[in-house]
């Protein structure tokens, strides 16, 4: 089939064997319109959908229409909705489209809702990468798929339609109902999506048996896993302002209260190098440690040399597995992330900055609430600027809070994707939590009053997010497989 599947037993499917024929050539960039079984998915990576960044706002509307026409050509109904606008660097731009797509109103079948997203991540090419990032390429030594969103989260979503494409094609009946919500803003905070979903409850979303969430990867790199958790982030902007502008440093220095040195300070105060929060008051909202849980994380299949393999460095916090493991999934961190404003260009420029914005952000847990969080982050940061005895003024904001997830495991949806994947890949998932976040989870989860899941397609070392960010062929034959093969799962559970 030309989606590159075919069935093999039902109803797991197997890969094409004539979909490697010219897989020979090294760096080959996957064209659009070739014989390859990724045309689709080099399609979407050509499109340059950054979310975060206002000059790029018009290809994320490119590549939303362009889904809504891929969805329409498996057989779906789909529609597409307005969020209104948004203030970003400065403009009104409006904000991409929600993609609701509908396949099937079977009554007596199970209606399963699938969500991703069609934003990336910015990528440039001076940043590292050896390809050009908004090109998909088939590396054929290592067998991946290079490019951005190749993993996140366009390789997924394309699974989808790959399952559908398969169905089609065959002419086989798909076991279950689907909806697809598909949102365009997820890199940036998913602004606008939950009062979507909270006002299509009843009408778009109604009668939603189980979520099931494509966009997350692997623990490690050898084993898949099903995922119950996420955590929460509240994100922080601290402005220090001084002088009117930029200054001297040999005219002005020693004579100032300089912004830089005041950020430089209280950002010191947030997070140790240890990567404990110094925040007084934060860790009382964590929920305690349970030894059940712990034995979770001892049992994990994982080692530390996996995070390694990753960072492409030996510099965890601790070398135990399981504080490794915990220091992710059930604890709060705090990143600090940069500084706009001040000097970060080659060269030895001799300036004082004279506004900076310190950005960081806060990863939450169980039983972490934002709000109270923002009031413990604004009672510390206060405290710690009036002890520099500045003339300069602080002000901090917050940006897009989400709160933090974690799911029953005892459900037949839970039963499925790890049946799903025993059968794809011949093993037992490990059940994890992620330590990323996914602002919607909750709310699909509170409002549809439904079980949700996450069922990753790629592996923790894909570099979301990243340079060179990939997708392994061998995750986006096997990963499209697990989606169809999760719906036949979920269609003979014994629904409790
Ligand atoms: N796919 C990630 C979420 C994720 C990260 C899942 C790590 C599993 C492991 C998603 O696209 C993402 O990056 N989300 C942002 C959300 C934020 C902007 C609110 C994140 O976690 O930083
Ligand atoms: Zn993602």
């Amino acid at each position: 089939a030309r989606g590159g599947l075919r069935p093999g037993l039902d109803p797991v499917y197997g890969p094409d064997p004539q979909c490697r024929a010219g897989a020979e050539h090294h760096h080959r960039r996957a064209p659009a319109a070739a014989g390859f079984h990724h045309p689709q998915l080099a399609e979407a990576v050509e499109i340059p959908s950054v979310s975060g960044d206002a000059s790029f706002r018009a290809e994320v509307y490119k590549m939303g229409a362009w889904l809504k026409n891929k969805i329409a050509e498996v057989g779906c109904d789909v529609s597409s909705h307005d969020l209104g606008m948004q203030t970003l660097d400065g403009q009104e731009v409006q904000l991409p489209p929600v993609i609701v797509g509908e396949y099937g109103r079977d009554p007596s079948k199970k209606t399963v809702l699938v969500y991703g997203h069609y934003d990336v991540q910015p990528a440039l090419k001076s940043d590292g990468w050896g390809t050009e990032p908004f090109e998909l390429v088939h590396d054929t030594p290592t067998d991946r798929l290079i490019g951005r969103g190749s993993t996140d989260d366009k390789g997924p979503i394309m699974g989808w339609i790959n399952v559908l494409e398969a169905h089609k094609a065959l002419g086989l009946d798909v076991p279950v109902n689907l909806k697809f919500c598909f949102e365009g803003m997820e890199e940036s905070g998913s602004v606008g999506l939950d009062e979507f979903v909270v006002e299509h409850k009843d009408k778009l979303f109604q009668h939603i048996d189980a979520v099931c969430i494509s966009d997350n990867y692997w623990l490690g790199t050898k084993k898949p896993c099903v995922t119950h958790g996420l955590r929460g982030v509240a994100y922080y902007k601290l402005t220090i302002s001084g002088p009117a502008h930029d200054l001297h440093s040999g005219v002005f220095g020693g004579m100032m209260h300089e912004p830089m040195t005041d950020l430089v300070q209280i950002m010191s105060t947030l997070v140790s190098p240890q990567a404990k929060i110094l925040i007084p008051g934060l860790y009382d909202q964590v929920a305690p440690l349970t030894d059940e849980e712990r034995q979770v994380y001892e049992d994990m299949e994982f080692e530390v040399a996996d995070v390694d393999q990753c960072t492409g460095s030996s510099t965890t916090v601790s070398d135990s597995k399981t504080d490794v493991l915990m220091g992710r999934m059930r604890y709060p961190s705090l990143s600090l992330h940069g500084i706009e404003g001040a000097f970060a260009e080659p060269g030895s420029k001799t300036v004082i900055p004279h506004k900076v914005t310190g950005k960081f952000s806060i990863r939450l847990v169980p039983d972490m609430d934002p709000a109270k969080v923002t009031d413990a982050v604004q009672k510390h940061i206060e405290a710690e600027f009036a002890k520099l005895k500045t003339k300069n003024t602080m002000h901090l904001e917050e940006d897009h809070p989400g709160k933090p997830w974690v799911a029953d495991t005892k459900h037949w949806n839970y039963e499925a994707a790890i049946a799903a994947t025993e059968a794809v890949y011949g093993v037992r998932p490990d059940l994890t939590r992620e330590g990323g976040s996914i602002p919607i989870t909750l709310t699909f989860a509170d409002a549809l009053n439904a079980n949700v899941l996450l069922l990753p397609m790629g592996r923790s070392d894909d570099g979301a997010h990243s340079t060179n960010e990939k997708l392994d062929l061998s995750n986006y034959i096997k990963g499209t497989q697990l989606l169809g093969t999760y719906l036949y799962k979920v269609a003979s559970a014994a629904a409790s």
